[in-house]
């Protein structure tokens, strides 16, 4: 039994293309008491995606709702609307979702959408960053949480985790270590909105605690 009160306890939705390790150390923070969220669905469009099986492996309902079944973007976005309504949660939370959600979908869920991308943004948007972080020789690299608004990798940021890039570094050795501190941050951040310290209104993140500077660093060496 958890030991939040039953009120205070929000409800996301996860979505999720792969892994899913982002979601299993949100579940893990949740299991362990650190934040009160339910978890209550985990959507998949990438069907025998290891996230899906780690849901089921703790009772989470899943579903699949795979982009290829469907012609049109907007039919695929509505297909998983209706399923993420169902649930009426407070919060969507994007863990390694690779497909880009239309305006529309953004503004009817109207509540916050979170993701984690690999880099330090605004540098790296899109993919590989890793590989093109290494190419410019960066001393700095890391990982952001952010809100989702209809530009890619550009809504606002919430925490970002900071990892130093080695001589020595390759793609796998890099994205391992970043991977690690998407772990800390991304509960993190949904801790900042659950506990109210950040607040959400007309997609943009506004600031209420006053101690806190967004985005908070955190440095992991
Ligand atoms: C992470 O690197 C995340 O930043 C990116 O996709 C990857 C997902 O990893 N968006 P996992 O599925 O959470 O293990």
């Amino acid at each position: 039994m958890s030991i939040f009160k039953s009120d205070t306890i929000k409800k996301a939705v996860v979505l999720l293309s792969g892994s899913g390790s982002n979601f299993q150390a949100i579940l893990d923070s949740i299991i362990a008491d650190e934040i009160a969220l339910e978890i209550c669905a985990v959507i998949s469009n990438v069907p025998g995606a290891r996230g899906i099986d780690r849901a089921q492996t703790h009772g989470i309902p899943t579903y699949i709702v795979n982009n290829h079944d469907y012609s049109e973007r907007i039919s695929f976005d509505k297909a998983l609307l209706d399923k993420v309504a169902k649930y009426d949660p407070d919060y969507l939370v994007l863990a390694g979702f690779m497909r880009i959600l239309s305006s529309e979908f953004i503004k009817k869920f109207n509540k916050p959408i979170f993701n984690i991308h690999p880099s330090l943004l605004p540098k790296y948007k899109g993919l590989n960053t890793h590989q093109r972080v290494l190419d410019k020789n960066e001393k700095l690299h890391g990982c952001s949480v952010h809100l989702i608004t209809k530009e890619l990798d550009a809504g606002p940021l919430i925490i970002q985790g900071e990892v130093a890039v080695k001589s020595d570094d390759d793609v796998k050795k890099l994205a391992a270590r970043v991977l690690k501190v998407e772990h800390i941050i991304y509960k993190k951040a949904l801790n900042l909105f659950i506990t109210n310290q950040i607040t959400y209104e007309n997609l943009r993140v506004m600031k209420i605690n006053k101690e806190i500077e967004i985005p908070l660093k955190v440095r992991v060496d």
